[in-house]
């Protein structure tokens, strides 16, 4: 494949490996961003979401050749020191159980938030619908976004 070049976590990277590899095995094996984690591999959990120029999208099926000058952002490079305002409500709001799911509810609910500073809980709703909670945190998540966003959440 042809080199391409383009940013992770502001910075800059090229590859010309194979064109199809999944975007989560190159931040996994490659970079050893391993806070993306994964568990369908088909695009159906949500587990392994990042940001490719500031859209939520499935990393274990975007190919590499799709990145040619984008940017993609993971959990690692959210919030310094873990100091997003989504991180720091997760904490209070005391959101993961086993935490697996987590990186990509994050993920998902940023994108959110910078499209929509102030979501209804319809727009939560249907933004958060493809990520999966096995261990069912889905009422905590929604209060950390609320949270975050300086929503009031009813008693
Ligand atoms: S691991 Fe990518 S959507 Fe499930
Ligand atoms: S916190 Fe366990 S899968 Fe979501």
């Amino acid at each position: 494949m042809k080199k391409i070049t383009f940013h992770v976590n502001g910075v800059k990277r090229s590859f010309s490996g194979d064109p199809e590899l999944p975007l989560l095995l190159y931040l996994r094996e490659t970079l050893r961003l391993t806070g993306t984690r994964y568990r369908c591999r088909q695009g159906l959990c949500g587990t392994c979401t990042v940001h490719i120029d500031g859209e939520a999208v499935r990393s274990c099926i975007t190919q590499m050749n799709s990145l040619a000058g984008k940017s993609v952002l993971t959990i690692e490079g959210l919030g310094a020191g873990g100091e997003h305002p989504l991180q720091k409500a997760w904490r209070e709001c005391r959101v993961p159980s086993c935490g697996y799911c987590q990186c990509g509810q994050l993920m998902q609910a940023a994108a959110l938030l910078a499209k929509k500073p102030q979501p209804s809980d319809l727009e939560i709703e249907e933004a958060m619908q493809g990520n999966i909670c096995y261990c069912g945190s889905y009422r905590r998540i929604r209060q950390g976004i609320k949270l975050a966003a300086g929503i009031k959440s009813k008693p």
